[in-house]
């Protein structure tokens, strides 16, 4: 297809960053610029929306002049808007939106709403051909699902969890811990020092299906530390403070993530076996372990593995403009009645 080159400019404000970048046909990503407000946050051990969507009306418009002066782009250069529009926190939701819409009405721009899930699919094809179709295990704070992906814009929906997300499970056992919020990445560090054993062994759910649960996990940990003694569910305190318990639990967490990760992995190959790849995207695709196992788990079955780079994993707005990008070239445009659903 001989297309003109075309300049979109992504905007994120779903959660808890507020992000922009510009992606062009020829060159590809040229800027993809992020505030994160997890310090704002930290405080709470999760995100306030009001605090929230007021951080994103501070900062979005500097974002955006930062993406497009790194991108060395003008406004006046961009042909199309994309911004997420669904699902995420209404009032941070809006604020992105609301903006988009502005400068598309002053500078007459196409605008295309972008569904922020989509946009984590196909993420880890920014910088790799990933052929299709491919399973997508998408992991983050919000959601965890599995898709089949067989084009651009077209995937299916074919397990997810039942309950908590797989980074949920992460910053709960880390709040229960006393360690700061977002649990991942302090989790990861706390079980890399034991090595990744699995201590505590907790129950890998039996289910065979390519749904997945990570409530009854997290459960799991809370009652082990209380029959060691370990935790006092009247005040939610930690009694053991003892750094070992805690190198422990991170570790036999991780671990039990990992199995239940490969297992639906497994599963997934032997139902759909057109399977040509296998992708890893979210906030928890950042973790290297997790990234090493499942790479393995899909070679055992011979299928190539990609996980986008960490700066694609968390939410960015490169994977949005990526997106508005495929859905320009095929003139799928909103207008400027695009309104958000959460
Ligand atoms: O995609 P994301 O940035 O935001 C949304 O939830 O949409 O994902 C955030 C989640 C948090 O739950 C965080 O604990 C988890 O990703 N996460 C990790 C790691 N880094 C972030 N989980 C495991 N290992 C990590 N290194
Ligand atoms: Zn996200």
């Amino acid at each position: 297809m001989n297309q003109k080159p075309l300049c979109i400019l992504g905007i994120e404000t779903s959660c808890d960053e507020t992000a922009a970048a510009i992606y062009t046909s020829d060159k590809g990503v040229l800027s993809n610029v992020l505030f994160s407000q997890i310090d704002m946050h930290k405080a709470f051990g999760g995100v306030v929306p009001e605090i929230a969507s007021r951080s994103h009306l501070e900062k979005i418009q500097g974002i955006i002049s930062e993406a497009l002066d790194k991108a060395e782009v003008t406004l006046k250069a961009v042909d199309v808007i994309a911004v997420t529009n669904k699902p995420g926190l209404p009032g941070s939701l809006l604020v992105g939106v609301c903006f988009a819409k502005a400068i598309a009405w002053a500078q007459e721009k196409e605008i295309i709403g972008i569904n922020h899930l989509e946009a984590h699919i196909f993420s880890s094809c920014i910088d790799n051909k990933v052929p299709f179709p491919h399973l997508c295990i998408a992991a983050s704070g919000g959601h965890t699902s599995l898709y089949l992906v067989k084009d651009f814009g077209v995937y299916e929906c074919i397990g997810h969890t039942r309950d908590d997300a797989a980074g949920e499970a992460f910053d709960k056992v880390a709040k229960m811990l006393g360690l700061p919020y977002p649990g991942g990445p302090v989790i990861e560090k706390l079980a890399a020092e034991v090595n990744f054993q699995d201590f505590f062994s907790y129950p890998r759910p039996k289910k065979l299906t390519l749904d997945l649960s990570f409530s009854g996990l997290k459960t799991a940990v809370l009652y082990d530390l209380i029959a060691r003694n370990a935790y006092d569910l009247k005040t939610k305190k930690l009694l053991n403070e003892s750094p070992e318990l805690k190198q422990q639990v991170a570790s036999s967490l991780l671990v039990c993530v990992r199995d239940m990760l490969s297992t639906i992995i497994e599963r997934a190959v032997k139902t759909y076996p057109e399977i040509q790849a296998i992708t890893f995207v979210g906030g928890v695709a950042c973790n290297k372990y997790l990234r090493q196992s499942l790479e393995a788990t899909a070679t055992k079955y011979q299928k190539p593995f990609f996980a986008p780079a960490p700066k694609y994993c968390g939410d960015n707005g490169a994977m949005i403009a990526f997106v508005g990008h495929y859905k320009a070239q095929r003139q799928e445009f909103s207008d400027l009645f695009l309104d958000i659903l959460h």
